[in-house]
């Protein structure tokens, strides 16, 4: 089983019009022998969206959005629809980020249901999953990942959605899990995932490893088993952190 890596940038309540030119950059280092290997997504802020669409197009990157609502729109101000992301030129969404979880209360139906809408608009979600520090230092880490993936993910999602593993402890801290660490959550997580698809499905699922992944340390994180890619936040903001990431595999 092949799965091609995917390394995807979290912007999160970052960039301005400005920034634009750090998408622009990245495509022209996103050069041939890179991109036979990895696909490149941005997830920029809602209101770069549209015009972020066109430069990633012409940069030959993917867009994603950072969240959608469950509904495909209506009265419910300040949200946006995944069929507006889609609108906007998005192919991925991320739902059920860490901090949506805990700035927003978003429990694991809600992140189902996000994910539904998300494929409903024609969209790859990005769901997310993570033990925080207390839970891992209780031992509870697969315990509580396992459940978030049993309550996380569509019933009958299709192969092509995308899990990141985002231990909270690690997202802006520059602390990252040992390797042994995210290979045993990984091949957990594969595990998981066959219990609620089935093993064919399984396969084909690409599991992201996320939390502190910087050009310094992208390698080693990288090459572990099951690892198919990266969420990135802080180092994708600039086009040489985010390049200096996904040449990991080259
Ligand atoms: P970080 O964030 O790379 O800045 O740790 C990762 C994320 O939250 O997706």
């Amino acid at each position: 089983m092949t799965r091609r890596p995917l390394v995807a940038g979290n912007w999160k309540m970052n960039g301005l019009r400005a920034s634009l030119a750090e998408i622009e950059a990245m495509g022209a280092a996103y050069d041939d022998a890179l991109r036979a290997r990895a696909d490149l997504i941005v997830c920029p802020p809602a209101t770069l969206m549209a015009l972020a669409g066109d430069v990633a197009a012409r940069a030959g990157l993917g867009l994603g959005g950072q969240d959608c609502h469950a509904a495909p729109g209506g009265a419910h101000t300040g949200d946006i629809s995944a069929e507006m992301l889609k609108d906007a030129g998005a192919s991925y969404v991320i739902v059920g980020h860490s901090e949506r979880r805990s700035d927003h209360g978003e429990t694991d139906g809600d992140v189902r249901a996000k994910a539904a809408a998300a494929l409903r608009a024609g969209l790859t979600p990005i769901i997310c999953v993570g033990e925080t520090r207390p839970e891992r230092d209780a031992g509870d880490a697969l315990t509580v990942v396992g459940a978030q993936i049993d309550g996380s993910l569509p019933a009958d999602a299709p192969s092509h959605i995308v899990i990141a593993y985002e231990p909270v402890w690690a997202i802006g801290t520059g602390l990252t899990p040992t390797v042994d660490d995210v290979a045993a959550m990984h091949a957990f997580a594969r595990e998981r995932i066959e219990a609620r698809l089935g093993r064919g499905k399984s396969a084909e699922v690409r599991i992201l490893y996320g939390g502190s992944v910087k050009p310094s340390n992208a390698r080693e994180l990288l090459r572990v088993a099951n690892v198919d890619g990266a969420l990135v936040g802080g180092a994708s903001l600039t086009a040489k952190d985010f390049i200096g990431v996904a040449s990991a595999y080259r």
